[in-house]
């Protein structure tokens, strides 16, 4: 077959079915991205004789004679960028930049209209990270204003390093590249949800067309572990084999396959025989904590394995109380309690998990993986196949999505176990199905809410208890479900506060860490709680909230007393609550016309604002007469930072050509620090971020990094960047920006107060070094506000977020164009956490989620704009005064809408996601007036519902 792929001739035999995707991405052309397989994530999407086609249901063999144009050709020969390649640029309109190649390609192909419909026209792509905005802003023409701060390298919207790399296609992400005499590894997953293989029969796979290696249960070490990694990896229970002779959950690993092609895999993996002895499966929390119940874990030894009660399926439980919970209930004026129900979601970042191993030439294990935890993956697998850590290596290229998926071992194990045995470089690629059914979620969770206040709203009463579904494996079930327990409870001063969780293991696809880890479950519930208790005691929810949180000067009091560790560095969350409550009150300045298409959210002019983010106009949206309108607000509060310490290093360098060179543990995965971290060192040496040159991510490049999550990629490794910068500035004298002439002599070493280590050196060849080091504590405290109004049509349950706005105190704002697009992001995707996102499983345990197609994850026309407000704070204890903003964005936005839909409709839903039906459902049942044909009824309190005619 001859075709021409950006303007070359091409000759290739595409094999039989073989799609135009990977028909491409073996041509090299790896601009090309997976996302899924089924044609609904766009992130594939390539010009084929001009149309925008979705490369990965489209047949190789249809290309024949045609021209195919990937985002890398997209300029031709005569210009470096397409238009909308600059636009993209201008706009910095991606964070991971994994959608970023299919996005441009759709959009360089639209016409004037469709670029005026781009709810419609952009239907097929997903964008997970970004919230959209700063997408729309791209392809309508706006830009990043790069704010110019007197010299200065923070407090500016610098765009990020790879940007250019991104919008061409020429980024690279874990598999774009093609060792030499690369294998391929698929899994043979298990049909049952509890079974124990009697015996494996591998003999005809083994025998099949490519087939290199079979391992199954037999093979593997026989050491447990956690896929949840931690910096103290006795955080998170030894319940895990490599490969298991007994499985916990429809599609835990069976055994593996390596062969020369994914096909040649997959088709041996369907050879081969096992007999199960099917066990009896347990599918709910309740009924797994039963005397009699199915063991998952039955014989594991509680000491060593660190399960808190194998015989009662507990992975692990929390029971604390300050003061006297059954006292401050007595005491109450009014008490209310609720329970509350949140689902299973997925990441679904759109790089599946991935790996490549390979044995190099000194005999080092090599490990390059889609990792937001490099290290401590590092760590883990030397523990594994008993090597030492300087035996391993592992890097991250750039990661395409984490959203705390990535905080685990999930792939990495196979590929090393495969490459050892084969010394040869052995890869896998997760598909999407694979995804949704045998990688980790969010932690379902039942939490019942008990409070208790006296008339004027005063709360003497805190009673949180919950019961977190782990899934098969206990991995973050521990940590999940104390940080569950951990802000939410803090954010409120109350005298009497009780806390008792469970998390509990059942025979469904293990949970995980996920954005929040544990808090937007719990905070769903508790600020539902609050508003429910103002309601009843007919005050204003911001009221109850005002006259309950925590304020200056209190000290950080978790439910297990003052944390030794946490302060407020500063304290925004009073400007964040009147920042938005004057926005609702504001409303958005234009009202849009009758017809207006409410769930796009565009159009209208905006109204500017001091330390706004809010770049573009707003609509008001005028919904018809029979809607209800309401407005309701939830709060956040985070620490930065996990307990325990989080360390991180970082080593930066002046080289010989006045350039300098950071080396940092933390990965990019679309969270910007690659960026801050470049700020915070220019800042400090008196350089502009362009001079610096980031290796992000490598076991080899610094001594440790605990990893990307927690939001610690800017405090903590942050913080390494600034010790280590400072030490450098003080090895090279006063002048040590880029035009300060040659490299300073060898410093000292200096230990801080605050025990963090900061080094130098000069090396031999006259280039300068210097580490900084950062144990991750003293933490601060980050908070945000939700606020939204809403309205609901009670005739189909349909809700249309008329505004949304989020108050952030971020301390000091290093660059507030990416700092936004956190926020941004992490509404997006809390909305659809609070909309319309669930993974289904059915009564065998079977996840039948298993594509973005039934997934519903939201599209640029069902996010609407959020505006951006960020408080004016300067943290005392963050790295140039900056807190973490990538994970608490998402906490507050599910309790903000349902307290909307609340205050619209006079109905409290307890459980997620507000789905249309759902949310019919309740209303009908509580007999809201145009929920049920019959006249309207009283609801449940003996008030009236709320109705507007907005
Ligand atoms: Fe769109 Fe990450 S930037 S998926």
């Amino acid at each position: 077959m001859t075709l021409r792929v950006d303007g070359e001739a091409v000759t290739a035999e595409p094999r039989p079915a073989q799609c135009l995707r990977t028909f491409l991405r073996e041509q090299g052309r790896f601009c090309v991205k997976k996302g899924c397989d089924t044609g609904d994530c766009g992130a594939c999407t390539v010009l084929v004789d001009g149309t925008p086609v979705h490369s990965c249901i489209y047949p190789a063999v249809r290309a024949q004679g045609r021209d195919v144009t990937t985002v890398a050709g997209l300029a031709g020969a005569d210009a470096p960028l397409h238009p909308v390649q600059e636009q993209f640029l201008a706009a910095q309109g991606f964070q991971c930049g994994f959608c970023t190649g299919g996005m441009i390609v759709t959009a360089s192909a639209l016409t004037e209209a469709q670029r005026a419909d781009l709810p419609r026209a952009l239907k097929s792509n997903v964008c997970r990270c970004t919230g959209y905005r700063s997408i729309r802003d791209a392809i309508e023409g706006r830009q990043v204003v790069e704010d110019d701060v007197a010299g200065a390298s923070t407090g500016r919207n610098l765009p990020a390093p790879a940007g250019p790399e991104i919008v061409t296609g020429q980024a690279e992400f874990t598999l774009d590249h093609a060792p030499a005499g690369l294998l391929h590894l698929t899994v043979l997953r298990s049909p049952h949800a509890h079974a124990r293989i009697r015996w494996i029969d591998t003999a005809a796979a083994l025998a099949a067309p490519g087939v290199q290696l079979v391992l199954t249960h037999e093979d593997a070490p026989a050491l447990h572990f956690s896929t949840g990694r931690h910096s103290d990896r006795l955080e998170d229970p030894d319940d895990t084999l490599v490969l298991d002779p007994v499985v916990r959950f429809v599609g835990q690993r069976v055994a593996a396959v390596v062969a020369w092609s994914v096909a040649e895999a997959e088709a041996a993996a369907r050879l081969i025989v096992v007999d199960y002895e099917v066990l009896p499966a347990v599918f709910e929390p309740g009924a797994a904590m039963q005397p009699g119940a199915p063991q998952l874990h039955a014989g594991k030894d509680p000491a060593s394995s660190r399960i808190a009660d194998p015989t009662a399926n507990i992975a692990g439980e929390v029971h604390s109380e300050i003061g006297d919970l059954k006292a401050g209930l007595d005491a109450a004026d009014c008490v209310v309690e609720h329970e509350y129900s949140v689902q299973r979601v997925q990441h679904a970042h759109l790089e599946t998990h991935a790996a490549t191993a390979w044995v190099d030439d000194r005999g080092r294990l090599n490990v390059r993986t889609s990792s937001q935890v490099p290290f401590l993956t590092r760590d883990e697998l030397a523990r594994l196949f008993g090597l030492r850590r300087e035996q391993v290596r592992v890097f991250a290229a750039r990661v395409g999505g984490g959203f705390g998926g990535k905080q685990e071992l999930l792939v990495e194990d196979l590929v090393a176990l495969a490459a050892l045995r084969l010394r040869r470089p052995v890869r896998v690629e997760v598909t999407r199905e694979e995804q949704f059914t045998a990688m980790t979620t969010r932690h379902p969770m039942r939490v019942r809410v008990t409070l208790g206040a006296s008339a004027d709203g005063v709360l003497t009463a805190l009673h949180l208890q919950l019961v977190s579904n782990t899934g098969a494996y206990g991995n973050h079930s521990l940590g999940v479900m104390f940080h569950a327990c951990g802000e939410s409870v803090a954010l409120y001063r109350c005298a009497n506060k009780r806390v008792d969780g469970f998390a509990v293991y059942t025979n469904q696809v293990p949970a995980g860490a996920f954005r929040g880890y544990g808090l937007s479950q719990t905070i769903f519930a508790i600020e539902s709680s609050i508003d429910e208790l103002a309601h009843r005691l007919k005050l204003d929810p911001a009221t109850v909230r005002e006259r309950n949180t925590v304020r200056p000067g209190d000290p950080f009091v978790s439910i297990e007393g003052a944390a030794h560790d946490v302060a407020f560095g500063s304290f925004g969350l009073d400007e964040c609550r009147a920042l938005v409550a004057d926005a609702l009150e504001r409303g958005r300045a234009v009202r849009a016309p009758e017809d207006a298409d409410i769930r796009s959210g565009l159009g209208g002019v905006g109204e500017a604002r001091s330390r706004s983010a809010v770049g573009r106009p707003v609509a008001l949206p005028s919904p018809g007469p029979e809607w209800l309108v309401g407005e309701g607000t939830a709060l956040a509060m985070l620490d930065a930072g996990p307990p325990g310490g989080h360390h991180a290093d970082a080593r930066i360098g002046r080289l010989r050509n006045g350039r300098f060179r950071l080396a940092v543990g933390t990965a990019e995965f679309g969270n910007g620090t690659a960026t801050v971290h470049r700020q915070i060192a220019a800042e400090v040496l008196g350089t502009t971020a362009d001079q610096i040159d980031l290796v992000p991510s490598d076991t080899d490049e610094v001594g440790h990094d605990s990893g990307a999550y927690a939001s610690t990629g800017v405090v903590v490794a942050g913080r390494a960047t600034l010790l280590a910068a400072t030490a450098l500035k003080e090895l090279l004298g006063a002048g040590a920006g880029a035009d300060s002439g040659d490299a300073g002599t060898a410093g000292g070493v200096d230990l801080s107060a605050d025990g963090a280590d900061r080094s130098g050196e000069a090396d031999a060849e006259g280039e300068v070094w210097a580490t900084g080091t950062f144990s991750g504590t003293p933490r601060s405290v980050a908070f945000n506000v939700h606020g939204m109004r809403v309205a609901v049509h009670p005739a189909t349950g349909e809700i249309r977020i008329l505004q949304s706005v989020q108050a952030a105190d971020a301390g000091y704002v290093m660059n507030p164009a990416q700092c936004r697009a956190q926020v941004e992001g992490g509404v997006a995707q809390a909305l659809g956490a609070a909309m319309s996102e669930a993974v289904q499983i059915d009564q065998s345990g079977t996840v039948t989620t298993r594509s973005f197609r039934t997934y519903l994850l939201p599209m640029i026309g069902d996010v609407p704009e959020t505006e951006v407000l960020f408080a004016q704070t300067f943290d005392e204890l963050g790295p140039l005064g900056a807190k973490p903003m990538s994970e608490s964005p998402f906490n507050p936005v599910a309790p903000a809408l349902a307290n909307a839909v609340r205050a619209a409709t006079g109905v409290r839903i307890t459980e997620l996601p507000l789905r249309r039906d759902r949310v019919w459902a309740a209303l009908a049942a509580a007999g809201v007036p145009g929920a049920v044909p019959a006249k309207a009824t009283e609801l449940a309190d003996g008030s009236a519902p709320a109705r507007s005619n907005a």
